[in-house]
């Protein structure tokens, strides 16, 4: 009995393996091998994650293939190759390096194609080209690395959620085994609930720069009616995971995970940037924001803890903060 989509799989396995072999063992290969190892990847994590180089002549692989039985509407099924306006098969990702794209039993079901000289990188050549959407990859619910991040998850029932596989490659090599990422998409239920059945802690280790502050509130807020522990960790010079571990250290990234900031802590400093608090008018609406994200606080223990913080960091009376906080309340409910 031969599983639906067989054959999808099948090809994925089989250029999977041609393109890793095509990064550690030929001439062709070096400068793609130059440029991790410059990134201070070892041959090791590039053998864990897989990782690929796609040849520049599409022929290549089309050659190796060839002593498969692989149809070329199979071929085209699987998203890796297209046709050129002669109806040959041209691989999508060539002269990319590539990044296998696991589902969460570990099958190859798409790739990713990162450009690695970067001047090459421009609007029309993006940095990085993934798979189109194929019957065996859906890319909103894929969550990058959960079949090798699992063991790890589960034991220290907590997760780390990144932006991009540099990010969640680097933290393994640094000793977090335990990161995933969303392929620099946002954040889906379809993501929260797979992790959420291996770890109650779920912290978003987002880029530091402006898009991953918004993918960090949005995150937040699609998290809100979940019941795990949400977090959230605010890389600092707007560097993202990967950056951060090679200038500071593997050990250095435990103190941010320990100093992960919940919601409304995170909220309280990046709503801050929307508004002039040493404004009257603005610094009541910032703190009338902060007491709308209080009244969705589960635990009135502490609510009690962060409307104190407000009164203590304003100097404002405690009372007129509950009384708005009632009125928050009135309408989220
Ligand atoms: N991404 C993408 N297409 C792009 C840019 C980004 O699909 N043109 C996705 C990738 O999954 C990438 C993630 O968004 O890993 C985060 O993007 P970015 O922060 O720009 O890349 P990095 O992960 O930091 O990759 P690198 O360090 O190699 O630049
Ligand atoms: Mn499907
Ligand atoms: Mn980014
Ligand atoms: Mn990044
Ligand atoms: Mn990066």
């Amino acid at each position: 009995h031969k599983k639906e989509n067989q054959t999808l799989y099948d090809i994925h396995k089989k250029v999977n393996d041609f393109y890793h072999y095509y990064l550690l063992n030929t001439t062709n290969g070096e400068d793609a091998l130059n440029y991790l190892t410059n990134r201070d990847m070892t041959n090791d994590t590039m053998t864990t994650f897989q990782l690929g180089l796609a040849p520049l002549n599409s022929e290549v692989l089309l050659q190796y293939l060839s002593q498969e039985n692989f149809s070329h509407e199979d071929l085209l099924a699987s998203g890796i190759f297209y046709e050129s306006s002669q109806g040959k098969l041209i691989d999508r990702f060539r002269g990319r390096i590539i990044f296998p794209l696991r589902n969460s039993k570990g099958e190859v079901v798409a790739f990713s194609g990162r450009v690695y000289d970067e001047n090459l990188v421009s609007q029309a050549n993006a940095k990085y080209l993934n798979s189109p959407e194929t019957e065996i990859f859906h890319k909103t619910n894929l969550v990058y690395n959960l079949d090798i991040a699992r063991p790890r998850i589960r034991q220290l029932n907590q997760v780390l959620v990144c932006e991009g596989y540099m990010d969640v490659i680097g933290l393994h090599q640094a000793g977090y085994q335990h990161a995933v990422a969303t392929m620099g998409t946002s954040l889906t239920e379809a993501h929260i609930k797979q992790l959420g059945k291996l770890a109650n802690e779920i912290i978003f280790v987002f880029d530091g720069d402006d898009a991953g502050q918004k993918a960090t509130a949005r995150a937040f807020d699609i998290s809100s009616k979940y019941k795990q522990l949400f977090k959230s960790i605010q890389i600092p010079n707007r560097l993202d995971p990967d950056e951060w571990i090679k200038q500071k250290g593997a050990a250095s990234f435990q103190t941010l995970i320990n100093q992960a900031d919940s919601r409304f802590e995170f909220y309280r400093m990046y709503l801050k940037q929307e508004y002039d608090v040493s404004d009257d008018q603005q610094l009541a609406a910032y703190i009338e924001r902060l007491i709308e994200l209080i009244a969705e606080i589960a635990s009135p223990i502490e609510q009690q803890l962060r409307i104190q913080d407000i009164v203590e960091q304003y100097h404002l009376n405690e009372s007129i903060l509950y009384e708005q906080l009632a009125r928050a309340r009135q309408t989220s409910s």
